[in-house]
């Protein structure tokens, strides 16, 4: 039986993967931030010409668990999640292509990884959102809630982002 046009699966990333990963990232943070950061910005933090710093990423710990979604052979999202030392999780980064949000792929990668952060034993699974960005609102339906500010500096531009929390 063939597959419905909008079918996809979920499966962890493999190393073949990376160029496909990164291409997602450079179509979807255009397409996400564009409308707010300065173009050159967001390129130049995918090309390593800009740098990205903040104190969002302390008490990162090892990544344990990288997921993508796929529609046929093509990446249409991915997400990361990584360990911290408090006893949460992170939500490092959840991306999905622009002409395949809407459509379930987002939430599907966040029930992957609330999964793996029960199997963890976390109490909790964090993220970090751009204040501005679109995504605010799809972590506050799934049950996030606001946890602290902070900014995050693309080269000389200064950021704010919210730091959010769903207990498990
Ligand atoms: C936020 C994001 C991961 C959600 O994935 P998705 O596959 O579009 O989401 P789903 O189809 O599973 O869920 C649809 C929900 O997202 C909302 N949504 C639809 N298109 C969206 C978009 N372009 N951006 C944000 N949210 C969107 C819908 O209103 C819907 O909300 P509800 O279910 O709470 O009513 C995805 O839209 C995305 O990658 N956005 C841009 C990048 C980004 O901001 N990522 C987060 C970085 S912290």
């Amino acid at each position: 039986m063939a597959l419905a046009d909008d079918a996809f699966r979920i499966r962890p990333s493999v190393r073949d993967d990376r160029r496909a990963m990164h291409a997602l990232l450079r179509r979807t943070w255009k397409d996400a931030y564009g409308g707010f950061l300065e173009r050159s910005l967001v390129l130049g933090v995918l090309t390593g010409t800009v740098t990205l710093e903040g104190d969002w990423r302390d008490g990162f710990g090892r990544c344990v668990g990288e997921w993508i979604a796929e529609r046929g052979s093509r990446l249409i999202g991915l997400a990361t999640l990584r360990e911290r030392g408090d006893g949460d999780g992170e939500l490092e980064q959840l991306y999905v292509l622009p002409s395949s949000q809407g459509l379930g792929v987002g939430t599907a990668l966040w029930e992957a990884c609330l999964a793996e952060a029960r199997r963890q034993q976390w109490s909790g699974m964090r993220l970090w959102v751009f204040e501005r960005g679109p995504a605010v609102t799809f972590y506050q339906r799934r049950g996030a809630v606001f946890v602290r500010r902070s900014t995050a500096r693309l080269g000389e531009h200064v950021e704010p982002l919210l730091g959010m929390r769903v207990a498990l």
